[in-house]
């Protein structure tokens, strides 16, 4: 009622009084949940207990949200707080003063790889400039998918001595579903070849809102639907501005990346095939999986027009062969909607080289700066800094980076010298993207785009490239900048940066953050 009241009591105002959204009896009603009023709304606040029976520690990350003033619910163990112990609940409790398409994932390990993923939307009834174009909206999901558990492939790949390539998946997903040719000989016996593909219901001249999320462990997607161009109106929580650039028949998406796009219903009523496309150049191509021709691997959904019958689509691809793959979406396709140049004066400056070396199980990690990220899992950087005021009692293998000037502007320079890209993930932030390209020569990134450049929270510096990001020193706390490709996160690929330590050392710590921390110490001790 904050918000209906005020609507009601506007100035001016001549509608109704507020409409009902559903009905319940005795507290509980029925509601169709892909209606663009189901969820979240920005200004609420969740409350999200985590009963924790998995039969090992946990913690849930918020991919995009802020964190304003709760630095402790990010969930990036370690940083911000200490994993959930098996068996134990803990409850995260924050504001979204944000609106758009974010994901929630386990940050613990390599956990949300087998599944502890979920989409998290929140709706902006009162500013988003494409709130009421459409007839309805769904959220799609495409991942990468692995038929062993993290528990099988992370023990693998970090044995002594191995030489081999980060963990391949076995098939890909569109909202969970995908297709399997089960006579593999790695099939198993699970496999079921008969799983309907996820289906997104249309009628004929009708707007849809599509809101995209890739929850990859690793892949690179070409997202399309056949037939069908998408409009790209909001980019990670940003809208997006109303141009012809802005419609693509073919969306790359890497690994945490999202969007929201408009389809319209102009086709003639029949069944049409939507696709994630892994292309054969980006790393990793899946093994075993059906449509496996020459130039790609992908798994299809279906958009099904309301009175088409029931057979399979027969609608054909847009090409890709003409498309780079593994980089991001052009910039001028997704500025800005309202123009909001980045700051010139910058206050902190920080350059990250990230190369590969060998550690001293002879096993290849990653590096930033030379330094090879190693968690410390019961003695978060947030706490040490609340209870210290600074970081000096760091490990220099904790990858920590400070500045401290209230709502400075920090500038991060990226230099890729490895030969494939890395989707990187700055938390507690969006940021602009000033500068994405290849070279890692910091002498040649001199121009920037200053003018509208794109606002996202996660963005691929390319192979042999760089990118160049700036943001506002608004928010005191620990932020996780890391490459999003699960894989490389457990190989090192991750630096913390410790945002206005001064400031955030006065902030208060909640006693169930603290008490987490006992709780996991104790497990730790029970168990040795
Ligand atoms: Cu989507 Cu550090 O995470
Ligand atoms: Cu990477």
């Amino acid at each position: 009622t904050s918000v209906l009241l005020p609507l009601r009591m506007a100035p001016g105002y001549t509608g109704l009084n507020p409409v009902p959204d559903a009905i319940l009896i005795s507290g509980r009603g029925q509601y169709n949940c892909s209606s663009p009023t189901a969820g979240t709304n920005k200004g609420d606040r969740l409350v999200i207990k985590v009963i924790n029976s998995l039969g090992e520690a946990a913690t849930i990350h918020w991919h995009g949200i802020f964190q304003r003033k709760t630095n402790w619910y990010d969930g990036v163990p370690g940083q911000t707080q200490c994993p959930i112990p098996d068996g134990i609940s803990f409850t995260y409790n924050f504001t979204l003063d944000q609106s758009g398409t974010y994901w929630y994932h386990s940050h613990f390990l390599a956990q949300y790889v087998d599944g502890l993923v979920g989409p998290l939307i929140v709706h902006n009834p009162k500013d988003d400039p494409y709130y009421n174009l459409c007839q309805d909206e769904y959220v799609v999901t495409i991942s990468d998918w692995y038929h062993n558990t993290t528990s099988v492939l992370l023990p693998l790949r970090m044995a002594p001595g191995y030489t081999g390539l980060n963990p391949v998946p076995d098939a890909i997903l569109i909202s969970g579903r995908g297709q399997y040719n089960c006579s593999s000989p790695t099939a198993g016996s699970n496999c079921n070849s008969n799983v309907t593909a996820a289906t997104y219901n249309v009628q004929t001249g009708k707007k849809y809102r599509f809101r995209i999320i890739n929850t990859s462990a690793y892949a690179f997607f070409f997202f399309s639907i056949d037939d069908h161009s998408l409009k790209v109106i909001e980019v990670e929580g940003t809208p997006v501005k109303d141009t012809d650039a802005a419609i693509v028949n073919v969306l790359p998406m890497h690994a945490a990346q999202r969007y929201s796009v408009i389809l319209t219903a102009d086709q003639p009523i029949a069944n049409y095939y939507i696709r994630a496309t892994i292309p054969n150049n980006c790393v990793p191509r899946p093994n075993n999986t059906i449509n496996n021709d020459s130039y790609i691997t992908n798994a299809t959904g279906i958009l099904h027009y309301d009175g088409a019958d029931s057979n399979l689509p027969t609608s054909t691809p847009y090409p890709l062969e003409d498309l780079t793959p593994c980089e991001d979406l052009n910039a001028t396709a997704i500025r800005p909607y309202e123009d909001s140049p980045p700051p010139t004066n910058l206050t902190d400056e920080f350059v990250f080289n990230i190369t590969i070396s060998n550690n001293t199980n002879n096993v290849s990690v990653f590096e930033i700066n030379n330094s090879s990220f190693e968690v410390v899992f019961n003695n978060p950087s947030n706490q040490r800094i609340l209870q210290n005021g600074n970081f000096d009692d760091f490990e220099t293998s904790q990858n920590a980076y400070g500045y401290d000037h209230p709502d400075g502007c920090v500038q991060i320079t990226l230099l890729n010298s490895l030969g494939t890209e890395h989707p990187f993930h700055l938390h507690g932030h969006v940021f602009w993207l000033i500068a994405q390209g290849n070279g890692t020569d910091p002498k040649n990134l001199t121009t920037f785009n200053l003018v509208n450049p794109v606002i996202r929270d996660t963005a691929t510096v390319p192979g042999r490239g760089h990118i160049v990001i700036r943001y506002i020193a608004d928010n005191p706390g620990v932020w996780a900048f890391h490459c999003h490709i699960e894989w490389h996160v457990e190989l090192g690929m991750v630096a913390q940066l410790i945002e206005r330590p001064t400031d955030f050392s006065k902030e208060t710590l909640p006693d169930d953050v603290k008490a987490l921390c006992v709780a996991y110490n104790s497990s730790i001790n029970e168990k040795r």
